[in-house]
């Protein structure tokens, strides 16, 4: 990371839960019948949460905005942002509130998940010390759906971060009530990177394929950042579009947290002022290395920065390759 001023190269606003992932099912659940798991784990969940901590761990500073329960979860999210080194001092610990949670269910390949909002449907813009933002080079923004209190203000969070002069990211997941009701032309001028997979992206734009969806947001954002999952990515910056095959590690384990492991490393290349497609390759390198364990932070818990991961894994960047 390179010197600056500010006390952080990042503040994430967004959504915090906990995911308690249950691992080889023999079937998924049926009405009135019980079955083992063959592995469980209570990790970090949430995009946002997964993001700062796996970005903190590649080097950066980081900082959290969200709200939790003052309940065991959210003693658990705390612990585990601090100990990737998230600075957690703009969280709200509200005791009328109870912490959301994710149960994860794995079976063949297959995942369900069941969401309790919790803690973070109650989050607002009026949680948001906006004088604070300008303690940071770059705001990040994560989980439009799973926090209604945050939709009408976003455009003017990012607008607000934007006469700071900090620079801005969007990941808008997915939507569980499958509305997709999101008017992003007002959103994405104040948006540096948008960070979408491709079904969140056909979604919104109500396209009928994916090259107009494409071209439809690319017009309104600086850099599209397209996840593709196993395919890996597509970025369209300035009129140019990269395609990217994803980086395969071998012992695929989940593909929990991958895209905000792939915006990780996106994020922290951008900050280095890299060009977007080097930018790219760190995110497809992240999001692969987060397959390998379970959850989204897990496989980034040795204190590495990603250049040593990228080398390790992946051997990358190669002799004679920059
Ligand atoms: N099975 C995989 N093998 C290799 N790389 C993968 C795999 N799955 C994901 N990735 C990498 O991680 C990136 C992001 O993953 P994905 O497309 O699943 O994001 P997402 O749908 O936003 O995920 P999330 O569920 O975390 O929100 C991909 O662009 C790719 O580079
Ligand atoms: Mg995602």
């Amino acid at each position: 990371m390179q010197a600056t001023s500010h006390t952080y190269d990042v503040i994430v606003v967004g959504e915090l839960n906990i995911d308690l992932i249950l691992n080889q099912l023999n079937e998924m659940p049926v009405t009135g019948r019980e079955i083992f798991a063959g592995d469980m784990a209570l990790t970090l969940g949430s995009s946002a949460a997964i993001l700062a901590s796996n970005l903190s761990s590649f080097g950066a500073k980081v900082a959290f905005i969200g709200k939790i329960g003052t309940d065991i979860f959210g003693q658990v999210v705390i612990d585990h942002l601090e100990k990737a080194g998230v600075h957690a001092d703009m969280i709200i610990r509200d005791s009328s509130l109870t912490t959301g949670a994710s149960i994860g269910l794995q079976h063949n390949g297959d995942r369900g998940m069941v969401t309790y909002p919790g803690a973070m449907a109650h989050f607002s813009i009026d949680d948001i010390p906006l004088h604070r933002l300008q303690e940071a080079r770059h705001l990040h923004f994560s989980s439009y759906f799973f926090q209604p209190g945050m939709q009408p203000h976003l455009a003017n969070l990012f607008r607000t971060a934007k006469m700071m002069g900090l620079t801005t990211s969007f990941d808008m997941q997915t939507d569980p009530e499958h509305r997709w009701d999101i008017n992003y032309a007002a959103i994405l001028p104040y948006v540096d990177i948008f960070f979408p997979n491709e079904n969140e992206l056909m979604q919104i734009t109500r396209k009928e394929s994916l090259e107009a969806a494409i071209e439809e947001v690319s017009a309104l954002v600086p850099v599209l950042a397209l996840k593709l999952g196993a395919s890996g990515s597509v970025t369209v910056c300035n009129g140019e579009t990269i395609s990217q095959p994803a980086f395969h590690a071998g012992n695929l384990v989940d593909a929990i947290g991958a895209g905000d492991s792939f915006n990780a490393g996106f994020l922290l290349k951008f900050l280095e002022n890299a060009p977007i497609s080097e930018c790219q390759a760190y995110g497809n390198i992240a999001g692969a290395i987060s397959t390998t364990a379970a959850g989204g932070t897990s496989a980034f818990h040795e204190q590495k920065s990603l250049d040593q991961y990228a080398k390790e894994t992946f051997a990358y960047p190669g002799a004679g390759i920059t």
